[in-house]
């Protein structure tokens, strides 16, 4: 396929101290894993690469092949690294020969609609830039030193990022290579190597889970969801 999309699955949630690797915490009948490769094997088509913790490979095979189906050819899984960027490179690693564009997801976004992977690949086939699903913030957000508040923000000016975040794989690919120190996100790799990065809707399902209270709500969201 031309497309690919990168699952990072390799951390270890800490904040969600659940006794186990986040990406293998339950959530409803399933892992947290495995409901977001539901959401990406109802995306456009694409080869699937899941990066998971070194001790974990064979759990998100079996993961992966359950939520692809007939499809199970277009899974990779590879073991991850220690932070989130060596993660994403070890998957950029893996990409198939004929892949020209990719997204890199957040297992952790467990409950991304699959319309918001199709629009952030139609927005990159468009514009060729990187791009970014994005909230609009709704805090009114204060600059702070110590204990005082020093300024405002203009929250016109600011947006929330979420992932899938999608690239064009040879831009992804070169901006790694020139990455020097850790970004939070692919698209502050991409940026830093110089190449534009643009926006799309995110959606308020693609929160990620960090904390025992994001859990909880995805919970509450699943019960609720018809169908
Ligand atoms: N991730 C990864 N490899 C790492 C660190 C993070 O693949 N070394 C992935 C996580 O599995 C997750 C996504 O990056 O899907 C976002 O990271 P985060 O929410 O911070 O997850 P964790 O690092 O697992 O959680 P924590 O920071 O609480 O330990
Ligand atoms: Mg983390």
């Amino acid at each position: 396929p031309r497309r690919a999309i990168i699952v990072v699955a390799a951390g270890s949630g800490t904040r969600l101290a659940a006794g186990a690797p986040k990406a293998f915490v339950g959530l409803g009948a399933h892992t947290i894993l495995r409901h977001a490769l539901d959401g990406v094997f109802h995306a456009p088509e694409a080869q699937v690469v899941v990066v998971a913790p070194a001790d974990r490979v064979g759990e998100a095979e079996t993961d992966a092949r359950l939520a692809a189906g007939d499809r199970s050819d277009l899974v990779t899984v590879v073991a991850g690294g220690a932070t989130r960027q060596q993660s994403v490179a070890a998957g950029l690693a893996a990409l198939w020969g004929d892949v020209e564009v990719v997204l890199v997801h957040d297992a952790a976004r467990a409950l991304t609609p699959p319309e918001v992977f199709a629009r952030v690949f139609a927005a990159v086939d468009e514009t060729g830039w990187g791009i970014v699903p994005v909230l609009p913030v709704i805090d009114t957000i204060k600059r702070v030193d110590g204990p005082h508040i020093t300024g405002g923000v203009d929250r016109a000016e600011l947006a929330a990022a979420q992932t899938p975040q999608g690239f064009r794989r040879d831009i992804l690919t070169q901006a790694y290579a020139l990455a020097d120190r850790d970004h939070t996100d692919d698209a502050a790799v991409v940026a830093q190597a110089g190449h534009q990065v643009g926006v799309v809707d995110g959606d308020a399902a693609s929160f990620k889970i960090t904390t025992p209270e994001d859990l909880a709500r995805a919970e509450h969201l699943l019960r609720g969801a018809p169908g």
